[in-house]
């Protein structure tokens, strides 16, 4: 019998985690059914209950119900401790083992596809919500020079720098206008919602510095008005969150299934697919 997964979240019509499990199932030899589970805020603890019951073995969990999740579980993995929110679960023995791959698999995306050494590197981290919260731990660990953290409400950034004490890089919480014309950063992560309006965080031009790389959490059918900035800016490599989501869903399949499956041909196909 195929082991059964569901990725839920509102909306959910449009996720690509049923195509992507099911290409890592046929990839690796496992037997897999895997589903797209709608619900709301006021019915997800139910909506979990009901499938756990019905012998789910695991699923993925996406907006808005990340946070929740995390206190929904029996156990919490570090990953999903440093991001506040669970994106898989791992049903075993009757317990939920929560875990967040979101940030490994963008340094997963960021190093292996892309090439990117993270340590010593200076990194700029636009964003303070559950998207930047979830890549922090994972980035903090590859021993950058720096990362700083810019929002538009500073306190946001403040409060997120000061959940990770102790931190042997330089951690910084700023507004995007403390950013200075000479500051220059070899690493620039979007993890606003911004792309999502069209719009751009209000940035100094020059913030690439040579070989930089920029990245957008964010993916779609076109570049995103992050993407098309970046180049006009000179960042030597630009990348959206394809990547990322394809290499956070294998990692959770690893999880439940105990293999990694190659993502390569994978992204090639939802690439393609997307355009
Ligand atoms: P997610 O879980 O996707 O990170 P979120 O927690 O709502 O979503 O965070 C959205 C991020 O985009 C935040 O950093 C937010 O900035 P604030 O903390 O100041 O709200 C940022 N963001 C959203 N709309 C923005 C805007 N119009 N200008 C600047 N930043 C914006």
């Amino acid at each position: 019998m195929s082991n059964r997964y569901t990725v839920f979240g509102q909306p959910i019509a449009h996720s690509k985690s049923p195509s992507i499990h099911s290409m890592f199932g046929e990839l690796t030899g496992r037997s897999i059914n895997y589903t797209r589970t709608e619900s709301t805020p006021t019915h997800f603890a139910q909506t979990l209950d009901e499938w756990q019951q019905a012998g789910g073995k695991g699923c993925n969990v996406t907006l808005p119900f990340k946070e929740t999740a995390a206190q929904l579980c029996d156990h919490l993995d570090q990953s999903a401790k440093d991001a506040q929110a669970v994106n898989t679960i791992h049903f075993q023995d009757g317990k939920r083992y929560g875990y967040n791959t979101d940030g490994s698999g963008l340094l997963r995306d960021l190093t292996s596809n892309h090439n990117f050494t993270i340590t010593n590197k200076r990194i700029l981290l636009l964003g303070a919500g559950g998207a930047a919260r979830g890549t922090l731990g994972p980035l903090i660990a590859q021993a950058p020079h720096s990362i700083n953290i810019a929002n538009r409400t500073v306190d946001k950034a403040m409060a997120l720098a000061a959940s990770f004490p102790g931190t042997l890089c330089d951690l910084l919480a700023t507004g995007y206008s403390d950013i200075n014309d000479e500051d220059q950063f070899d690493l620039v992560i979007n993890a606003t919602s911004l792309s999502l309006q069209k719009a751009l965080p209000p940035l100094p031009t020059n913030l690439f510095a040579a070989g930089a790389l920029s990245y957008d959490m964010m993916y779609g059918t076109e570049d995103t008005v992050f993407m098309i900035w970046s180049r006009q800016h000179h960042a030597e490599q630009v990348c959206d969150g394809l990547g990322m989501l394809i290499e956070q869903a294998a990692d959770a399949f690893e999880i439940w299934e105990g293999v990694r499956p190659n993502t390569e041909t994978v992204y090639t196909y939802i690439k393609s697919e997307l355009s």
